[in-house]
């Protein structure tokens, strides 16, 4: 396929260029137009019929005019939670669902948390979710979950098998939190193997005791949730995830940063010279802690949970300014029926806000509402390729496969039509989910075609990929 006529936005800028893709699935030729040419972003029209082979379609190879639209990256959301079990209920996208889903928004690649269960071999847990994760619709990887100290060969093992990332958590003290000692022990077993340290910020124990005091005073709904989950206690875990990296010498990656207090922490942290990176999720840029005290509460309920204003402000401001590296989705929806039910299944609805199974969709509409970011003058174009697909990539031991339109890289590409709006109503999308963080919401930009491996998998809204497409991605080690 020849697509001619965009503008290209990828690590190298925003320019016109025409790109070949190759029957191979990859990125085949890039051509730059010359300084005569129209400038990025003009959307003039001409093509560039001069280059070496471009401008003439060789037998049977289709051409698309992208003019006047993006081509940037396939996005790359290094956080999802699909099928994953929560208790007595499950997440209501399955891998199929998921991937289709977030085709149809433009990402191409996804990186889900393999779940493990105390006491289960996580090896073993990993082989399993690769048969469970076969019917993706896009690529996809895996990283681990720690719910407890593991041997050295583990890591080893999972690093080899392209697993090379893991999440340990500094909450859930009942299912998954692990102590301090262990985390720098596994700390120390990454930098020996080159994976990387996901971490889930927030201190456990410090939650525990607020949670128990809010029940004792009768403080049982959703409004609870938040206010036993401050945003102090996240900065706390990312100053004390930082200390055991410094001390481990170790890379680490903060998922799913909603806070301004927790910004300054990893910022400090960095200023000591730590290789910490972090992710900040849609529903932190955009909603207010407040949505949990409305009738739909529940809907909302995800940890961290939603903060304010000013979290939101530092957010956008350290996305633009490269503190915040990746925008990830932490995608994990539930039915409306599950959620009141609640995670022990409970005819009556949830006993208390604990009961709540926590975490939302966001896996279709990450590119868009970051895409928003350009509109609102928050980030420039470049800062939403690079937070959505080339970082994510490149952290996760992906690029340049993914995350880039060089040549040589996948083909998994999006022409986005900055004009086009699409309604963020769970009607008028396609995860698997009855319910919409941003319900009322119109966005003005969104994927007119996606390709994935230079399959047209997704034209006009319309998917026409199938299950089982996506390929798993063994990820290289960090930084190597
Ligand atoms: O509430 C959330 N975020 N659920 C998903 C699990 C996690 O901690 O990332
Ligand atoms: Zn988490
Ligand atoms: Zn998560």
């Amino acid at each position: 396929m020849l697509i001619l006529g965009g503008t290209v936005v990828d690590a190298a800028g925003a320019r016109r260029a025409d790109l070949r893709v190759g029957g191979d699935g990859r990125i085949a030729e890039v051509y730059e137009a010359g300084p005569s040419e129209p400038a990025a972003g003009g959307g003039g029209g001409e093509t560039a019929g001069d280059g070496p082979s471009f401008g003439r379609p060789r037998p049977g190879e289709a051409v698309y005019d992208a003019t006047g639209k993006l081509v940037v990256p396939g996005g790359v959301d290094a956080h999802t939670h699909l099928e994953m079990p929560v208790g007595a209920i499950r997440v209501s996208d399955d891998f199929f669902t998921g991937t289709r889903a977030a085709a149809l928004g433009g990402t191409t690649t996804v990186v889900d948390y393999v779940p493990v269960r105390r006491g289960e071999d996580p090896l073993e847990a990993a082989s399993a979710w690769k048969a469970v994760a076969a019917k993706a619709a896009v690529d996809w990887g895996l990283h681990l979950t720690f719910p407890e100290a593991v041997e050295e060969r583990t890591v080893e093992t999972a690093v080899s098998a392209g697993i090379t990332s893991f999440k340990l958590y500094l909450a859930y003290p009942d299912r998954l939190q692990i102590d301090d000692a262990a985390v720098l022990r596994l700390m120390r077993y990454a930098r020996r193997h080159g994976a990387l340290v996901n971490l889930h910020c927030e201190n456990g124990g410090g939650i525990a005791e607020l949670q128990r005091e809010a029940l004792s005073e009768g403080r049982t709904g959703v409004a609870a949730h938040a206010a036993t989950r401050p945003a102090v206690l996240e900065a706390e875990a990312v100053t004390r995830a930082a200390a055991l990296a410094e001390v481990a010498d170790a890379p680490i990656f903060v998922v799913h940063l909603s806070s301004a207090d927790a910004l300054v922490a990893a910022l400090a942290a960095r200023s000591r010279g730590a290789d910490l990176h972090a992710e900040t999720c849609p529903q932190y840029l955009y909603l207010e802690s407040s949505r949990v005290e409305g009738r739909d509460g529940m809907d909302f309920v995800c940890s961290p949970p939603l903060r304010g204003p000013r979290d939101r402000e530092a957010l956008w401001e350290g996305l633009a300014a490269g503190e915040i590296s990746t925008v990830g989705t932490d995608h994990c929806p539930f039915w409306r029926a599950d959620r009141r039910a609640g995670t022990r299944r409970r005819e009556e609805g949830a006993a208390d806000f604990t009961e709540v199974p926590g975490g939302l969709p966001g896996v279709e509409t990450r590119m868009a509402l970051v895409h928003e970011g350009v509109a609102l003058g928050r980030l420039s174009l470049e800062d939403w390729v690079r937070t959505c697909a080339e970082m994510p990539a490149r952290i996760f031991g992906l690029f340049p496969r993914k995350g880039s339109l060089m040549v040589g890289s996948d083909a998994d590409l999006v022409i986005w039509d900055r004009a086009r709006r699409q309604s963020l109503s769970a009607s008028k999308l396609h995860m698997a989910t009855d319910h919409s963080p941003y319900e009322e919401v119109t966005v003005t930009g969104w994927p007119e075609l996606v390709l994935s491996r230079g399959r047209v998998v997704v034209e006009d809204g319309e998917f026409l990929g199938e299950p089982g497409w996506g390929e798993y991605l063994a990820r290289a080690p960090y930084g190597r």
